[in-house]
């Protein structure tokens, strides 16, 4: 039974802030149901909801004048000696941190899926396209790659929210981790944030529970440090933090080069980009917007800016952000301990509630208004910054969509065709089609090669290709 008090307090609270209408079932939940509601409702920041009512859906102000965005510095992809030459220096630079174990992965695995429409984490989906290995696993497994690689350990920090953090976790514990130790593997949870109707009104989705959603990939910085998971990557001499998202199949896992690239340059947090695949892509770009480092995002460009070329002809804005980081462990710690608000984006969606009978309805169409954060828009709060453009098929391939661009199929394809490309690297002779995709499968565990380095020792030059091939 919630004691009396604090029944009262946080009712008085949530009336004082509008949101009365929260507790308009109350007299018909029992203990265990109330005590959850006001659990729920006592973690609400209300001054925060109240200013992201005002600004984006009660008094929503005229789009802001944009400001003056210039071109930010790339590493371009190596195409001279020069540039080669660099590469390599970064990429001893990188190798060295590894050694050293003063690399952290970070995995951001708290997102809904929403458009895949898969039940449950996102991490549990079926990516590889000969062995069926799930995002999850085929991560983990570059991580076991590296760690065998530089003789090191890659301690292995997984956000997850409330929606998926028990499944993601008993799915690492039925899969033994795929391999990994299980101390170096580390869950921490994200921080939900309630969304609102078109009146700025919390939304209950059943007598006892308001809508709440994950707070976006922005409350990793946040998350990090309250889970206690900042203070054990430094109790473990972690300096910098690789980030990136679950459903990129073709990540490079904490890329030596990247790395080098970060650290020879202080940078507190780095991006990869890659060339856009045209020039009204829906892609957010790297630019210099009022003179601070940031990711414009692809409606917030003008169709001339979209377009705008260099004297060469390449894109004036082509660097497409793929949000893969690396984030300097104390530039995080500045950032959360001081003053640091990250904007919150808004977006109209579809948002289950209670009609006037009680029952849950799913609604047809935008109902109301859910926030999130954005791990990019910590950019602009840094001094030294690297961007590294990247070969997009080499290392970019999402699964956003069920069907379509960024699908499952396309992702599968993708991850083939790359497994192609090192065979052929290693000397090895694989036809392809006109359209560059490989004429048959292939697919190779990072256990047994994690690029054409490994794959020429292991592999005959002899070796023929035929049309199906599984290498683990
Ligand atoms: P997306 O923005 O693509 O979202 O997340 P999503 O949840 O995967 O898919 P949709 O938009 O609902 O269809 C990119 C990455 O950020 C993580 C996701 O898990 C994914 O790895 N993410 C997103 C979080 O960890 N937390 C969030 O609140 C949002």
């Amino acid at each position: 039974m919630p004691e009396k008090d604090d029944v009262t307090a946080v009712m008085e609270k949530a009336h004082q802030y509008g949101q009365g209408h929260v507790f308009k079932y109350w007299d018909e939940l029992n203990d265990s149901e109330k005590q959850q509601l006001l659990n729920q409702i006592k973690a609400v920041d209300f001054e925060l909801l109240r200013r992201l009512a005002d600004e984006h859906i009660l008094e929503p102000a005229e789009q802001s004048v944009a400001g003056v965005l210039e071109p930010a510095e790339i590493i371009p992809i190596p195409d001279s000696d020069e540039l080669l030459q660099k590469a390599d220096s970064a990429g001893k630079t990188g190798e060295k941190l590894l050694r050293d174990g003063k690399v952290a992965a970070l995995l951001v695995s708290g997102g809904q899926g929403t458009r895949l429409g898969f039940d449950g984490p996102k991490g549990k989906f079926p990516a590889g396209p000969l062995s069926n290995k799930t995002l999850f696993q085929l991560h983990a497994e570059k991580i076991i790659a590296m760690q065998r690689r530089y003789k090191t350990t890659i301690p292995w920090y997984i956000m997850t929210s409330e929606t998926n953090d028990a499944e993601t976790r008993e799915f690492f514990e039925e899969n033994k981790y795929f391999g990994l130790n299980k101390k170096d593997v580390i869950f921490f949870t994200q921080r939900m944030i309630p969304a609102m109707d078109e009146n700025g009104k919390f939304i209950l989705d059943s007598k006892h529970h308001i809508f709440t959603n994950p707070n976006g990939h922005g409350g990793t910085l946040f998350s990090l440090y309250d889970s206690g998971s900042l203070a054990d990557m430094k109790k473990r001499g972690v300096e910098e933090i690789f980030y990136f998202q679950v459903d990129n199949v073709l990540l490079r896992m904490c890329d030596p080069v990247f790395l080098g690239y970060h650290v020879q340059d202080n940078a507190e947090m780095s991006s990869k980009v890659v060339p856009k695949k045209h020039p009204m892509e829906k892609v957010g770009v790297l630019g210099i917007m009022d003179g601070r480092l940031s990711v414009v995002e692809y409606s917030d460009l003008s169709e001339a800016e979209m377009k705008a070329t260099n004297p060469d002809g390449s894109l004036k804005y082509d660097g497409g952000n793929i949000a893969i980081h690396i984030l300097n462990l104390k530039f995080v710690e500045e950032l959360v301990t001081g003053k640091l608000r990250l904007p919150y984006h808004v977006a109209h969606k579809k948002i289950p509630y209670l009609d006037e009978a009680g029952q849950l309805v799913e609604p047809k169409k935008p109902n109301g208004y859910k926030f999130e954060m954005f791990i990019f828009d910590a950019l602009p709060f840094t001094n030294d910054s690297v961007v590294m453009e990247v070969v997009r098929d080499d290392e970019f391939s999402p699964i956003k969509n069920a069907t379509g661009d960024d699908s499952p199929a396309t992702a599968k394809q993708d991850l083939m065709n790359h497994h192609a490309r090192m065979l052929t690297k290693a000397g090895v002779q694989v036809p392809f089609d006109s359209e560059g995709n490989v004429k048959g499968s292939v697919e190779i565990s990072s256990l047994f090669a994690l690029d054409e380095r490994d794959l020429k020792e292991k592999i005959d030059k002899t070796f023929v290709f035929r049309d199906n091939l599984f290498l683990e």
